[in-house]
């Protein structure tokens, strides 16, 4: 007798989800049904059980390639990078003397394992230094592997810095120089799936970056991974997740640390030990090398855009010194640091809204009040600020503020809240 067919796609999805950690969208739940409905004799109500077993590990590396979302660049979001650059590899350098070990997590197909290993390279770190990077999809890392470029990809690096560390390999293609590659490892590791890789004879990792990755997952799955990933860093590492990803209520293992555009997180320290990176507003440091926009000055600020790297969707801050925008800054700054301490402060929410009062289009900061609420379980008032920064993205209002300076990245996060909140609270779409 003919196994009874599967009643809908539902607990596919739901199985999808859980594996991956992801809060599906509604154009993932379609990626999904579209490439289950290819399947040739329909779905049998095993089909479940098959992919959960050894003998389905391909048709399921198949469904998530079908719902990840890869878009990755090299350099992406620069601002970040400088600040890593200034406040974090170069004290790490300049202390450690020994190999760094970093970990791309999430990497896609390899961009910011490349970007990664030429910072390294530029600041003269240890030429036994390593990179890893890893992500859920096959597909992806295979062709990470490869750390192969187009000549369209290369042009948001400056051509010294392009000519000291890629080489061609084929008409319009590049690679890693080859002792930078040999720097390079990957592996197919789900964040969601214990053990987490170890750097060499199991340390921790210096630096962890996990940028554009847990915009896409639950809050329960982001909170865990987090947690995770705070185990794999090194009793002085460092967590970069991107500027879309604040964390709300840092868990007790990470320190935030606050540079002035930008956001990592510290392995919390015991009581009296020192610390490295300079996490001090005011104490920034002018750049070494030319690859990256300084930060933290003005000076620095305009280097960003300066076209020595199109900047992408990073935007000039407006050069005041003082007025409502300043103010909005100003609170929004605040307003991110008490969400990001350990302790939920009660003057989150009523900061964001003053610093809404004086900014109504500082969509960053309503997407952190929508983040703020949904924390608190109020779904309903959090959807309807995460709408209201997403039009105001949509219709090209929104300013742009130090610490978010990449609306277009401000707008998927709005989009996936939107989208996430809704399903979780069942709120009709508006
Ligand atoms: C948008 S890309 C980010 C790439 C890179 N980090 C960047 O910022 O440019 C997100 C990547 O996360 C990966 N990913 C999604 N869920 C994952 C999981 N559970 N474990 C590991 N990687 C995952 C996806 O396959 C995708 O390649």
């Amino acid at each position: 007798m003919a196994p009874p067919a599967l009643p809908g796609f539902g607990p596919i999805h739901a199985y999808v989800a859980r594996r991956t950690g992801m809060a599906l969208s509604d154009l993932q739940c379609r990626r999904l049904d579209e490439k289950l409905a290819t399947r040739p004799g329909g779905l049998s109500a095993y089909y479940l059980l098959h992919l959960q077993s050894p003998a389905g590990a391909a048709d399921m590396a198949e469904l998530i390639d079908a719902i990840s979302v890869q878009k990755t660049e090299l350099f992406r979001d620069e601002p970040q990078l400088a600040a890593l650059r200034t406040h974090v590899l170069e004290p790490l350098v300049a202390k450690l003397h020994r190999p760094l070990r970093l970990w791309s997590a999430g990497c896609a197909t390899g961009e910011e394992v490349a970007t990664l290993l030429v910072m390294l390279a530029e600041l003269g770190a240890d030429p036994g230094s390593t990179v890893l990077g890893t992500d859920i999809s096959e597909s992806a890392i295979t062709r990470a592997r490869e750390l192969c470029f187009t000549a369209e990809q290369l042009q948001r690096v400056s051509p010294p810095v392009r000519d000291r560390w890629f080489v061609p390999v084929g008409p319009g293609r590049f690679t890693l120089v080859g002792h930078l590659k040999e720097r390079a490892s990957f592996a197919c590791h789900n964040l969601m799936d214990s053990p987490y890789p170890t750097a060499a004879e199991g340390q921790g990792f210096d630096v962890i970056a996990c940028r554009n990755v847990l915009i896409y997952f639950t809050p329960e799955s982001f909170e865990r991974v987090v947690v995770a990933l705070a185990g794999r860093l090194a009793p002085e590492g460092m967590l970069m997740l991107s500027a879309a990803e604040p964390l709300l209520r840092a868990p007790p293992e990470l320190r935030t640390v606050r540079c002035d555009q930008a956001f990592f997180y510290a392995r919390a320290q015991e009581r009296g030990a020192s610390t490295v990176g300079t996490p001090v507003l005011g104490a920034l440091k002018k750049p070494s090398y030319s690859g990256l926009p300084a930060v933290g000055s003005r000076q620095g600020s305009e280097t960003a855009t300066s076209g020595r790297f199109p900047a992408v969707g990073a935007t000039k801050p407006a050069p005041e010194e003082s007025g409502p925008h300043v103010e909005a800054d100003a609170l929004f700054a605040k307003a991110l640091e008490w969400a990001g301490g350990s302790e939920a402060s009660p003057h989150t929410a009523d900061t964001l809204r003053r610093c809404l009062a004086l900014d109504p289009d500082l969509a960053a900061a309503r997407y952190l009040l929508g983040m703020v609420l949904e924390q608190e379980g109020a779904l309903a008032e959090a959807a309807e600020e995460y709408r209201r920064a997403l039009r105001s993205l949509e219709e090209g209002r929104a300013r742009t503020t130090p610490f978010f300076l990449n609306n277009a990245r401000l707008q998927v996060a709005c989009a996936r809240a939107v989208e996430r909140v809704e399903r979780a609270g069942s709120l009709p779409p508006r």
